[in-house]
């Protein structure tokens, strides 16, 4: 019997696996149209609990591109958990569609809608991981430096869920990472294990940092996120005072290596966690970010969905 297969942490998948889908992310962004038919028929069921531009319209547009259908869902139109079991909204859907894309506030609604259904489903972020962010930004890392043995990304900011996917993937690619968050902040303690381990088999070095200056003095990469991820909101004040040394401004990239890229997974507060001018420099690549949600959305899904 096929056994479904999930997308819900960087964790679960093997860093073969992780280059397969890269591979096939490369195929389909240079050669789109042997894609067209990939998923001929297929519906994908998006259920959203909190809101989005590039994850909502990168999948449904993706989902397209490959010949299936898209149905978007809100919490407005299903109250996840309110309307109905977490379980029996699942039971519902495998009947309907071949696979869901799902963002949640906690991650365990995320795994009990994917234990209910025998159907894969894919993580579109939770509180604890961003894993699509993570395989997008990898592929554009490739795009700017052209491997990953040897390099350095820092992530500045919040140990949050876009941190912890990058970092599990870094260990699991062989890419160094260091984590520069202000005390009390740091990334969770299990996903920095787990990341330690893979690096161990990778060769990759993981650190966690407190001082930012000296966290990017290496830097290939220099990644922040928003201070305030959403669902923590009525922190925002103390997360305010906490992070205004970890912003990236132009001084801070003045001591990374000159070559180093500017990365954010988006939506950017400018002027809090990054300035204009990063932003808008020419070492920024937040857009190729962007549009590479795309290419690597699609990949995920063929290789969940193709071979049933
Ligand atoms: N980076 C990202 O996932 O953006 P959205 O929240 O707009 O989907
Ligand atoms: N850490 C942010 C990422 C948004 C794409 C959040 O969870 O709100």
């Amino acid at each position: 019997m096929h056994t479904k297969r999930d997308f819900l942490s960087i964790a679960d998948w093997s860093g073969d696996d992780l280059r397969q889908i890269l591979d096939i992310s490369r195929r389909v962004k240079e050669y789109p149209a042997n894609f067209v038919q990939a998923l001929q028929g297929r519906s994908v069921a998006m259920i959203f609990e909190k809101q989005s531009l590039r994850t909502h319209v990168t999948f449904d547009v993706g989902i397209h591109q490959l010949g299936a259908h898209a149905v978007y869902l809100t919490q407005g139109d299903i109250s996840l958990g309110k309307r109905e079991s977490v379980r029996d909204t699942g039971k519902n859907l495998e009947r309907w569609v071949d696979a869901a894309v799902v963002r949640t506030y906690a991650h365990q609604t995320c795994v009990e809608l994917a234990a209910a259904m025998s159907i894969p489903v894919v993580n579109a972020l939770t509180d604890l991981e961003h894993p699509c962010q993570a395989v997008g930004d990898f592929l554009t890392v490739r795009e700017h430096l052209g491997s990953y043995d040897g390099k350095l990304m820092v992530f500045m900011g919040d140990g949050n869920n876009v941190c912890h996917s990058l970092m599990l993937m870094a260990a699991k690619l062989g890419m160094n990472f260091t984590a520069c968050t202000p005390r009390g902040y740091e990334p969770d303690m299990s996903v920095f294990k787990a990341s330690a381990g893979a690096a161990e088999e990778s060769g990759a070095r993981i650190e966690i940092l407190h001082n930012p200056k000296e966290a990017v003095r290496h830097a290939d990469i220099v990644y922040t996120d928003v201070w305030t991820s959403m669902g923590q909101e009525a922190e925002q004040e103390a997360r305010h005072d906490a992070f205004r040394e970890f912003q990236v401004n132009e001084k801070l990239m003045s001591h990374a290596r000159s070559h180093a890229r500017f990365m954010h997974c988006l939506p950017a507060h400018r002027g809090e966690e990054v300035t204009d001018g990063v932003m808008d420099s020419a070492n920024s690549v937040v857009f190729d970010q962007a549009e590479n949600r795309l290419h690597t959305e699609k990949a995920i899904l063929v290789s969940l969905l193709q071979g049933d």
